[in-house]
């Protein structure tokens, strides 16, 4: 949505003054001789459990002046800020809420900017503001700060979903001056917090070990958690975060945000507490080697910054969350997703049409939905048989499909599956036709050594022709292949040596980085727009990409190429702070020692999918995998959709637990398992509380996934009350020979 307001002869024009008369106070100006009037506008943000006020000063600032609990008289926001007595000459820097670089504030700026004249300083003043409804669900605050010396002014924008309390941020600058202006820094949201201790947990990791969560008291100073790979951006940090504010975040009290930047490429999250221990949050676009030209009358938007706030922890806050996600952001995000067997762990690059039509039968006989062929299918010059040639050359590899895709879709087609493909069409490897034809679409440093990560390079997204060859590699097989009925999308290589031939002839080579993201969603638009629903999967070598920016046309993630169930439930747990688990891929592997059962029931958290050579496996495992198919097509709705609670925590004990549960409380799938298998306990200690039930309800308790031949060592067809499953729990009996247990607890009715 863009602000209506903006963009007219403003700056020819006397100030106005828009604000509500409700929220707004005159105060008297200046000197004892002054007679001036300063309106203040107070403008309150606000959810069913938050408030975010913001407010002018004496000096027509604007001011973050308080953040929690609504009021119940609105018109006591006004008065927030007379309780505070941070009263110094450094107390108006900090709480601003758009900070300025170049005149009077001296902290971390959201905004530093090089004017068209050279000249570096920069004021914000507040203009007005509006509230509008944008649909049943939301509504949209926008604030205009102008410049008063330059014809330059920026729109703060905030996007309100009550109902889930989660709050949408982003910035829209733009100038009217004589030459391009640089903009320096760009943040999309400055915010600030006054509840003095403040409690940081960031997601860092790598290769195989995505998403690892550290949680530290903030101290004073500056912490800044970034991102500079350009693309496959979070990789070794992530822009999820978890901020406690007052205490330590815990799963169910205390005032959490939950959140996240939305935006696929370098990012840079800064906390700094300042000299009255608050806390002013930064976030945006890393400016890292960033300074972006900004032509005259075009608007830069910043990503969003996106968070979901819970005054009883990280639980409901990750239900807002999800819940929102589901509604309002993710692709689809209430529809159907479908299961899957993939080739990749059965064959890697090794398979012809046999091995594949084998495969092919395999996927109807687990009874999934779909057989996903995944990467090694194409190039033919330079055949990719392995990852150092051939990306880039989309055509089907002969020898390998000596009969082409269609072949293979009508082989699927023959066996009632559906059929996926996977592409990786933002690299190239240096082996290839393309990189041959057109070297200048590749990202490198003329004069210097390529520099090479999985053999490959990074295509330029920045330039268009590189964008419409990105968008004909998907549309081709589209229109080649109209039943596809899914894409695997892989991007597997960061930006090394960032230069882009195309910026540079345009005199912009510094946009790179943010340029390169556009493009991608540039490319992502169009395709949208013409395949509006074919489901595809974000994959970025693992866990390098999961953002709410692509998840606008993804309908799902890979979060990882490690898929050892124990390591799973983890990166399962710490994902699910911030994802439904309707976006999150989980295929069953050989990773690991566990069993196929434990292997099965950890991926049906999610999206259930395969990579293992069905028809080798044992009988017994062949009829397991087949009524556990079959079972999670019976409760993946729940898990889909329910609201998801964290019911143990594996970081705090031997086991993990987590519960699905339906809106109305009839119907709940909870998954117990043995994480710490150098535990010989033969039952667990103490019950699994419930959560998320109706105390008034009774449930029945059964068990499922039971393993051939096994049966439950719980008691049958026994009824607990609401009320004793949500206070007492319920004990899984998770044991050494029971490692995996998944219930199914369903309301009865009397
Ligand atoms: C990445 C993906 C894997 C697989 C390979 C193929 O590592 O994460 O799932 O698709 O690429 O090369």
């Amino acid at each position: 949505m863009r602000p209506r307001f903006l963009r007219s002869q403003a700056e020819a024009r006397p100030r106005r003054h828009l604000f509500s008369v409700s929220t707004a106070v005159l105060l008297l100006l200046g000197r004892a001789s002054s007679v001036a009037a300063q309106a203040v506008a107070t403008i309150p943000i606000t959810t069913a459990n938050t408030a975010l006020v913001l407010q002018t000063d004496a000096s027509n600032r604007l001011n973050t002046v308080y953040f929690g609990a609504p009021l119940v008289n609105v018109a006591d926001y006004a008065g927030t800020a007379t309780q505070y007595a941070f009263n110094d000459t450094n107390a108006g820097f900090y709480p601003n809420t758009y900070t300025p670089a170049g005149t009077w504030n001296l902290s971390e700026p959201a905004l530093a900017v090089t004017h068209a004249d050279g000249n570096q300083s920069l004021e914000l003043k507040y203009v007005r503001h509006e509230t509008k409804p944008v649909d049943a669900h939301s509504s949209l605050t926008c604030i205009l700060l102008r410049d008063p010396v330059y014809a330059f002014e920026v729109t703060l924008c905030y996007q309100v979903w009550p109902q889930e309390n989660v709050i949408e941020q982003w910035t829209e600058i733009q100038h009217r001056e004589k030459k391009a202006v640089t903009l320096n820094k760009f943040a999309s949201a400055n915010l600030y917090f006054t509840q003095k201790d403040f409690y940081l947990t960031t997601f860092q990791g790598q290769y195989l070990k995505e998403a690892q969560p550290a949680e530290t008291k903030l101290l004073q100073g500056m912490r800044s958690v970034e991102s500079k790979l350009g693309t496959r951006a979070m990789l070794l940090q992530t822009p999820n975060f978890i901020l406690g504010l007052g205490q330590p975040a815990a799963e169910n009290e205390g005032t959490v945000l939950v959140g996240q930047l939305a935006w696929s490429g370098n990012f840079k999250l800064e906390y700094e507490v300042d000299s009255y221990q608050n806390l002013r949050f930064l976030a945006g676009i890393n400016p890292y080697q960033s300074a972006y030209a900004l032509p005259a009358g075009q608007t830069f938007r910043t990503p969003s910054l996106l968070y979901a706030v819970s005054r009883h922890g990280t639980g409901e806050a990750s239900r807002h969350l999800q819940s929102w996600a589901r509604q309002y952001r993710v692709l689809d995000g209430q529809g159907q997703r479908l299961t899957l067997l993939n080739n990749w762990e059965a064959t890697y690059f090794d398979f012809n049409e046999q091995k594949l039509t084998s495969l092919i039968q395999d996927t109807k006989a687990l009874g999934v939905n779909m057989f996903l062929l995944d990467d090694g299918w194409f190039g033919n010059k330079y055949p990719r048989n392995n990852d150092d040639a051939g990306l880039g050359d989309w055509q089907e590899n002969r020898q390998k499909l000596p009969h082409g895709l269609g072949y293979l879709v009508k082989e699927a087609q023959k066996e009632g599956v559906k059929f996926g493909i996977w592409i990786e069409p933002e690299m190239v490897n240096p082996k290839s036709e393309l990189y041959e034809k057109h070297p200048d679409w590749v990202i490198r440093q003329p004069a210097r050594p390529e520099i090479y990560y999985r053999n490959q390079l990074v295509l330029d997204l920045a330039n268009p022709q590189v964008q419409d060859f990105v968008y004909g590699v998907v549309d081709g097989l589209f229109t080649k292949n109209p039943e596809l009925a899914f894409i695997k999308w892989d991007c597997n290589a960061p930006i090394h040596n960032a230069y882009s031939s195309y910026l540079t002839k345009k005199g912009t080579p510094q946009n790179l980085y943010v340029d390169y993201v556009r493009g991608l969603y540039s490319v992502l638009q169009r395709l949208r727009a013409k395949y509006p629903k074919v489901p595809m999967m974000l994959c970025s070598g693992g866990g390098g990409r999961g953002d709410y920016e692509l998840l606008k046309y993804f309908t799902e993630f890979w979060p990882s190429d490690d898929t050892e169930p124990v390591e799973r439930i983890f990166m399962q747990w710490n994902y699910s702070y911030f994802f439904p688990a309707i976006v999150s891929d989980n295929h069953v592997t050989d990773w690991g020692k566990q069993p196929l059962k434990y292997r099965i029931d950890v991926a049906s958290m999610g999206k259930l999918g395969f990579d293992i050579v069905f028809s080798k496996l044992s009988e017994q495992d062949k009829a397991f995998a087949q009524q556990a198919v079959r079972s999670y097509d019976g409760f993946k709705d729940v898990v889909w959709q329910g609201e998801q609670y964290r019911l143990a925590n594996p970081y705090e004990q031997d086991i993990a637990a987590f519960a699905y549960v339906t809106a109305d409380k009839s119907r709940a799938i909870v998954f117990n398992y043995l994480t710490d298998t150098r535990q010989k306990i033969t039952a667990t200690p103490r019950p699994v509380r419930l959560a998320g039930l109706d105390p008034q309800k009774s449930y029945r308790i059964k068990e499922l996934n039971l393993y051939p031949g096994t049966t439950s060592t719980l008691p049958p067809d026994k009824e607990y009350s609401g009320d004793f499953l949500l206070n007492v729990g319920f004990n899984p009996n998770v044991t050494l020979t029971r490692t995996s247990v998944v219930l199914e607890v369903t309301a009865v009715a009397h």
